[in-house]
């Protein structure tokens, strides 16, 4: 059997999925169905999809949702989320519907300069090197005019390039820092066509330089690629309501101090705010997987944040001020609301209509009220009945769907279990007895 395969990328699907079926599917005759199962029925609709990205064999679901009753900067919004975990989304809207009550959500963009580096090595004398970099900035700036011409029309472009030396760091190591605004877009490709060309000038340039002598003009480019850690792209989101707003008379003091008493936990302990942190990116990653946007993008960046001061942290924090309880959190985060995916997915489409079409900082905004509200009902779950309560609830929906179980074995089931405490196995004995009796 040929385990190894050349030019699979030019095979039609139906070949591709002839030659998976026959190499590594020979036990499981039905995955082959599976796969031609979740086939858009609208063949426009399956191309779209096809052409993401590469070697397309079907579709992978994720469940869309809204979380409704959101309040940001006094808008009234719904949510959309994608993602599959259970509780996610029923969490976000009752941390939603709790802050409306209390004043909504306010956030604010603290920056939106993102960045990107033309990584090099030169093992000259560094300061022939910053001569040649004072003389070349413009022609590196020239070199991307016609690249940029569009991005500056919408008020974005190349903000600058800066020298510097890492050979503190790495023997020979310098860079190009370069730093960039792309508006609504989230840049990617803009920021990266821009630094390849930085690069292949900036190699043409030394060549030619007369700053250098001989050995010196092998400056070499090793990379050049955009960061995802954009730590000046950031945005700040926060609640406030006095304390005894959480809870009855002394309840809402109690509650408050034990809330603090758990952030900080995660803000001290490198284990617990892993969790804590995940649990933020439940509300961020889902609307940004719902947007269209790289959520991988995202992730390392934000937990990147999450590490800056060489101790990984939580990403939230409160405090109580003369009554006042606050809650907030601040994060990098670079997304965008035009071009790439957002443009493409007919349903990041849908989820940029549903959020009354934001900008890219608005977006942002929302990012990191999902995140703060997800944080804040976790944290309010955790501290008060554990999450297991609700999360066993629609664990237990899943349960009874993998158990194929009818619309009738499903409603005598959830009742037993409003009393009984839902576990995998007691959930398929109490089927079982269902079944048997039948
Ligand atoms: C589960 O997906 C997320 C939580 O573990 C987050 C947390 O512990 O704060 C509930």
């Amino acid at each position: 059997m040929a385990y190894t395969i050349s030019g699979f990328s030019k095979l039609s699907k139906q070949e591709k999925i002839d030659w998976l079926g026959q190499t590594y599917l020979q036990n499981s005759p039905s995955a082959v169905q599976t796969l031609q199962n979740y086939w858009h029925a609208d063949s426009k609709l399956q191309k779209l999809h096809d052409e993401f990205t590469e070697n397309t064999l079907s579709n992978f679901y994720l469940p869309f949702g809204i979380a409704p009753n959101f309040r940001v900067n006094g808008k009234n919004l719904a949510i959309p989320m994608a993602v599959e975990e259970s509780s996610v989304i029923a969490a976000a809207g009752k941390a939603a519907k709790f802050w409306n009550a209390h004043g909504g959500f306010k956030a604010e963009v603290l920056g939106t300069t993102k960045i990107g580096h033309v990584h090099f090595s030169y093992s000259g004398d560094p300061e022939k090197l910053k001569r040649f970099f004072e003389e070349t900035k413009p022609k590196l700036m020239a070199s991307v005019s016609e690249i940029i011409r569009n991005m500056e029309k919408r008020g974005g472009g190349v903000l600058d390039i800066e020298l510097k030396d890492k050979t503190g760091k790495l023997a020979n190591y310098y860079q190009l820092l370069c730093s960039f605004e792309t508006k609504d877009a989230m840049g990617a490709n803009f920021i990266n066509t821009c630094l390849e060309q930085f690069g292949t000038t900036l190699e043409k340039e030394a060549q030619a330089s007369k700053c250098f002598s001989g050995e010196e003009k092998n400056l070499q480019v090793i990379m050049s690629i955009l960061s995802n850690y954009v730590p000046d792209c950031h945005v700040r989101a926060e609640v406030s309501c006095p304390v005894e707003d959480l809870g009855n008379n002394e309840d809402g003091h109690i509650f408050a101090e034990k809330f603090l008493q758990a952030i900080r936990i995660a803000e001290v302990e490198p284990s617990r705010a892993v969790t804590h942190n995940k649990g933020i990116m439940n509300g961020i990653d889902a609307v940004v997987l719902a947007t269209g946007n790289d959520f991988r993008a995202v992730e390392a960046g934000i937990h990147a944040f999450a590490a800056k001061d060489g101790r990984y942290t939580s990403l939230t924090h409160a405090e109580i001020k003369e009554g006042i309880f606050h809650f907030w959190i601040e994060i990098p985060i670079a997304l965008g609301t035009v071009g790439g995916l957002t443009s493409l997915h007919p349903l990041a489409q849908v989820a940029l209509e549903i959020l009354q079409k934001p900008s890219a900082k608005e977006l942002m905004e929302i990012a990191a009220v999902a995140g703060l509200a997800q944080n804040f009902a976790a944290v309010h779950s955790l501290i008060t009945t554990g999450i297991q309560k609700g999360h066993m609830k629609m664990h237990l929906m899943n349960i009874l769907n993998q158990q194929h179980t009818t619309s009738e074995e499903k409603s005598l089931i959830i009742e037993h279990f409003k009393t009984h405490t839902i576990t995998h196995s007691a959930v398929i004995d109490v089927l079982q007895k269902i079944r048997n009796a039948e």
